[in-house]
């Protein structure tokens, strides 16, 4: 078996047969060969690895260079996507070999951290990931939100398709990222796939500037307009979007669209009736996992006041001891030989920089040794902060 990078054209022969395989309905050869030489473009700057064996792809492994918000610094992410191995080569360890080699490749290319979408979230577990908070989901009657119809909003409305109205959406899009923490963002080639489709876009704009953006499609007359994720900067460009949404109260039966953490949808009006949803449940709506890949490219991170020093432990790509110094404001890292304090998996230290789990679960999970005095000081370093990856990653 051989491992080799693959790129342009070739994909069309290795990689994508088998991601089409995993991935799709049954279709017809000329329906694949169609579909995958239009998404071509999307992957062009991906990082793609395959294993072959007697001139057969058994199995492939992608990361594309993305952009992610930790605890205020914007780093590149590798967005792992795209892992499949042939129906008849699975289970002989290929994409753990190809996954630790991708992993590697991508640190040694200047990603600090990774994020995926997992099928199974133990299977990336054992990868050193972690489990980062699932988006919400809101659904609910454009009619309960009748009063923002009758409210004094400053700014305006552009409604477009979302060809038109990209460059808008991009521009928030890239904002928020600037300002969230754990908003990741694609590369340019891979965002316009957003731009190609067919989808509308709502845009909210005050004094020039785009303050709230939702693209959307409507499924069906009387049935449910389902749209991404609700973006916006503030309440300005939130009551915007939502009187357009009012606006649809005798096309629509239903709306339901991702929400940014913090959004409340039981209080944007009196009469609103809602649900909201954190869905995990299945595969295809399982939560984000992110791990760090190097904690070097994570200098200049926003930390808390103290120093301390830990070994992290049975990983291939960060096994070592490090003294962590947020004494002055951002995180400083070095290597060193001075006695650690705590010893912490690559899953648990991930969970420490994304601010998913407290010192103490991270010993009740298995995922490091923290004795008290060392928890605290950990939990003042990394305080609790829940990231929120973008819903359309
Ligand atoms: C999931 C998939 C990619 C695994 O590929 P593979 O080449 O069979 O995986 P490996 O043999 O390298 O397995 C790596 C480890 O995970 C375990 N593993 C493999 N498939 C697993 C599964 N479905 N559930 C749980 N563990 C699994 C293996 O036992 C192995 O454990 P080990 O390291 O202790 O030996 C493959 O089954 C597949 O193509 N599935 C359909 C597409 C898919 O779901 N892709 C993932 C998208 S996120």
């Amino acid at each position: 078996m051989r491992i080799r990078r693959i790129s342009g054209d070739e994909r069309l022969t290795t990689s994508f047969p088998l991601q089409s395989y995993a991935f799709d309905k049954s279709p017809t050869e000329h329906a694949v060969s169609q579909h995958y030489r239009d998404f071509l473009p999307y992957h062009s700057g991906n990082h793609t690895l395959v294993a072959e064996e007697d001139g057969a792809t058994l199995a492939t492994v992608a990361a594309i260079p993305m952009q992610q918000n930790v605890r205020g610094a914007v780093v590149p992410m590798a967005g792992v996507a795209s892992i499949a191995t042939h129906p008849l080569a699975r289970r002989r360890g290929l994409v753990r070999t190809l996954l630790n080699q991708l992993l590697e490749e991508m640190r040694d290319d200047g990603n600090p951290v990774s994020t995926l979408y997992p099928f199974r979230p133990s299977f990336y577990a054992r990868f050193g990931y972690v489990t980062l908070p699932q988006h919400r989901t809101a659904t609910f009657s454009p009619d309960g939100l009748g009063s923002l119809l009758r409210a004094d909003l400053p700014g305006e409305l552009r409604w477009r398709r979302i060809a038109d109205g990209y460059e808008d959406h991009r521009a928030l899009t890239l904002r928020l990222r600037d300002q969230l923490h754990g908003f990741a963002t694609f590369p340019d080639y891979r965002a316009v796939s957003l731009r190609d489709d067919t989808k509308w876009v709502v845009t909210a704009h005050v004094d020039g500037e785009v303050v709230g953006s939702l693209p959307y499609r409507i499924e069906e007359h009387l049935g449910e307009l389902s749209a991404d994720t609700l973006l916006h900067t503030g309440p300005h460009g939130r009551a915007l979007l939502l009187s357009f949404l009012a606006r649809h109260a005798d096309q629509v039966d239903r709306i339901k669209l991702a929400l940014l953490p913090g959004d409340t949808p039981e209080l944007w009006a009196d009469d609103l009736k809602v649900e909201t949803t954190a869905d995990v449940r299945s595969v295809g709506a399982h939560a984000p996992m992110a791990r760090v890949l190097s904690l070097e490219g994570l200098e200049g991170i926003a930390a808390g006041p103290v120093a301390i020093t830990v070994d992290v432990v049975d990983d291939a790509l960060l096994a070592g001891r490090y003294h962590l110094d947020g004494t002055g404001g951002t995180l400083l890292v070095d290597r060193t030989d001075a006695p650690a304090a705590a010893s912490l998996s690559a899953a648990g230290l991930s969970a420490l920089v994304y601010g998913v789990l407290d010192p103490v679960e991270i010993g009740l999970r298995g995922l490091g040794t923290i004795p008290l005095e060392a928890a605290e000081a950990l939990r003042d370093l990394f305080p609790v902060l829940p990231p929120y990856v973008c819903a359309e990653f």
